[in-house]
């Protein structure tokens, strides 16, 4: 089987980790404040905040903005459920707003259709690694808290994401650009966010034999051991990026000549971080639904994901929203979008063996 996101892991990865265990520093010390000073210059942010991961570093966001019960957050339904998950978990109500057609990110017009006096904060996705378009989600004067967990490398308008808004939260989760197998990092340049997220990861610490801590925090820190590995997969992000470039190139290439197969829109006013190839299955002109598609490629040894099953179609979300409106740009999407392989750790011959098995596909579906 050829695999979806496999890691790219070498040898470094592996000498920094025992490295980082001949050291004695398991839990966070000396990697991980390297990490966070190593990502402040990568993103051009004034502060870094290490964590456990992605979803951890979403959650604390929303904390360091004080939202909370009785409060609203405008997200988007085509994501992770995580981004969903976190705004629950501050005691919050998720508000989604549709997503744009052209690269299904958040859709500006319909957040300014949806913001009340209870909006709390606005949570774009940049999906993919297509930045959302972030100017006019800061025009309301309400805390905007991204979930750049695709979008390591990514700009915006020739500005790197990082310092664009009250806070932007990564990931380093094991198919992320920079890839950890677990871990978080929010980026702001407000030092109150930054003082508010250091207190609710951990807990403060006293400065001699005694301790005391300012808010009940949440153990959400980050590893040493994790962050020697995603200080590795840092060296060599430009390199990884490079190849996920030249295998978005060779795809394009391959569906531009396949009826009903459509990639997701890529802005060429920013940079993309290269970070999923979805396209969209037309099944009438495709010949069969994305559903087909999938199992027909896994039959050809080749595994695909989805990205993403609207979250307000999610059952815990039907349940706790039973009056949602329908959002119907996201759920015709939902059921059209398939990822294809894509990782540093595949070859050019396993890009071409995708491409291969994608055209078979499509001739068969047409046939
Ligand atoms: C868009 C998005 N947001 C949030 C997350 C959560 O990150 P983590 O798995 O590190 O908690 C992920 C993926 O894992 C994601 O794809």
């Amino acid at each position: 089987m050829l695999g979806f996101q496999p890691p790219a892991i070498g040898e470094e990865e592996v000498a920094a980790v025992a490295e980082t265990l001949r050291s004695g520093w398991l839990t966070t010390g000396p990697k991980a404040a390297e990490l966070e000073r190593r990502f402040a210059e990568f993103v051009e942010a004034e502060h870094v905040l290490a964590v456990a991961s992605g979803t951890a570093a979403l959650h604390l966001a929303l904390l360091a903005v004080d939202v909370g019960p009785g409060d609203e957050v405008i997200t988007i339904p085509i994501t992770w459920p995580a981004t969903a998950n976190v705004i629950v978990h501050a005691g919050a109500t998720p508000v989604f707003a549709d997503v744009r057609d052209s690269d299904l990110n958040i859709d500006p017009d319909h957040v300014a259709e949806l913001v009340s006096d209870r909006t709390k904060a606005i949570m774009p996705v940049h999906l993919a690694g297509q930045v959302a378009d972030m100017d006019p989600l800061l025009t309301h004067g309400i805390p905007v808290i991204e979930d750049a967990a695709h979008a390591a490398e990514s700009s915006y308008r020739g500005r790197k994401i990082g310092g664009l808004s009250d806070a932007t939260c990564f990931s380093l989760y094991a198919t992320k650009n920079i890839a950890a197998g677990e871990g978080g990092l929010i980026s702001t340049n407000d030092s109150a966010v930054a003082e508010a997220i250091e207190a609710l990861r951990l807990m403060r610490r006293g400065d001699g034999s005694l301790y005391d801590i300012v808010v009940p925090g949440y153990k959400a820190n980050l590893s040493d051991v994790l962050a020697a590995i995603a200080l590795c997969q840092l060296d060599k992000v430009e390199h990884h990026g490079e190849i996920r470039r030249r295998q978005f190139a060779d795809y394009d290439e391959a569906v531009a000549d396949l009826a009903g197969i459509e990639p997701l829109a890529r802005d060429a006013r920013d940079t993309h971080a290269y970070h999923l190839y979805i396209v969209r299955i037309d099944a009438v002109e495709a010949g069969a639904t994305r559903d087909e598609y999938q199992r027909l490629l896994r039959e050809e040894n080749i595994a695909t994901s989805i990205h993403f099953l609207p979250v307000h179609q999610l059952t815990a979300y039907r349940e706790r929203l039973p009056d949602q409106p329908s959002l119907p740009v996201a759920e015709r999407a939902g059921a059209e979008v398939l990822s294809l392989p894509l990782s540093p750790a595949h070859s050019d011959e396993d890009i071409a063996d995708v491409v291969a098995a994608l055209r078979r596909v499509h001739a068969a579906a047409r046939a």
